[in-house]
């Protein structure tokens, strides 16, 4: 295949993916400025860092979408024995959404809304898969219960204004765990939802981490949310990784003044408490 990198052997000793980008919009140059980041199989990276730090312009570079918003990238991106920048467009088609998925912000305007839940996710499992109907709807109603979602009939046949947000996000997340992806990319995924549904889709994404062995970068700019399910945090500050570590070493011995001011910033509420605890005691 193209853009192969290593041999089968070593692949799984490999971090799953391996970067160093920088990256450019028209008139808009050092967005990116050498950022290095690795994940490894399995492992909740956090992506935490203000707002138009370039969290987001990552996220797409990583899967060559930069393009779409006449962005630039240079460097590399291997990931999971493939270098990524070698591939054409056509080969990066067939990863996106089957190796490496994305979940983003607001599920509402992800699906289409003319279309019935189950037959978004036929389509999206058509997509990537040959397979006869019965393979099809075993898969949707696996990833249903795998997002603890009910896979019976009359919701199936819902239309997207039929469900809570939160659920319209647990099928994204359904639809983007569905070709069991070693990478999932989630971009501020509970930005739009309440505080108690928050708190259920992170947890969601911390069980698909665990029992499916998905490799999940989470990007968010809440601190408190990347760190309840991350097991290394990268922060970022205008266009550069300023430190990135395991997320108990970050709150007890925050390197950078910029990590300082935001472990400051976090809400003191019970659940702030239960982090603390779990984590240690850190300065304030
Ligand atoms: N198409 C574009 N053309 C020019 N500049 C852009 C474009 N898209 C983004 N930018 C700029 O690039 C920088 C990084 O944007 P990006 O969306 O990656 O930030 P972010 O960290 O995801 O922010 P947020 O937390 O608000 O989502 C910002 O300064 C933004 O204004
Ligand atoms: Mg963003």
């Amino acid at each position: 295949m193209d853009g192969a990198y290593a041999g089968a052997g070593s692949l799984m000793e490999l971090p799953l993916l391996s970067l160093r980008l920088s990256a450019s919009y028209p008139g808009k140059p050092g967005v990116l400025k050498d950022v290095r980041l690795e994940l490894n199989r399995g492992e909740v990276l956090g992506l935490v860092g203000p707002s138009g730090c370039g969290k987001s312009t990552l996220a797409l570079a990583i899967l060559k979408l930069l393009y779409l918003k006449r962005g630039r990238a240079e460097g590399f991106i291997h990931f999971n024995g493939l270098d990524l920048m070698a591939l054409k467009e056509r080969t990066m088609r067939e990863l996106r959404g089957s190796e490496i998925a994305l979940v983003l912000q607001s599920p509402m305007s992800a699906l289409n809304p003319a279309l019935r839940i189950g037959v978004q996710l036929e389509e999206a499992w058509k997509v990537h898969r040959r397979s006869t109907r019965r393979e099809c709807r075993r898969a949707v109603t696996e990833t249903l219960e795998n997002v603890s979602l009910p896979a019976d009939q009359s919701f199936l046949r819902r239309y997207p204004a039929e469900l809570s947000v939160g659920q319209a996000q647990r099928v994204l997340i359904g639809m983007a765990v569905l070709h069991r992806p070693p990478l999932l990319i989630a971009d501020e995924p509970t930005s739009a939802l309440d505080i108690i549904t928050q708190a259920e889709i992170l947890e969601l994404f911390s069980m698909l981490s665990r029992t499916m062995g998905i490799g999940v970068l989470y990007i968010s700019h809440d601190l408190f949310s990347v760190a309840a399910i991350s097991q290394r945090v990268a922060v970022m500050d205008q266009g550069e990784i300023v430190e990135c570590r395991r997320t108990a070493d970050l709150f007890t011995d925050p390197g950078r003044a910029y990590t300082r001011k935001l472990i400051a910033a976090l809400p003191v509420t019970p659940q702030f408490r239960e982090l603390q605890q779990a984590v240690g005691e850190w300065p304030a």
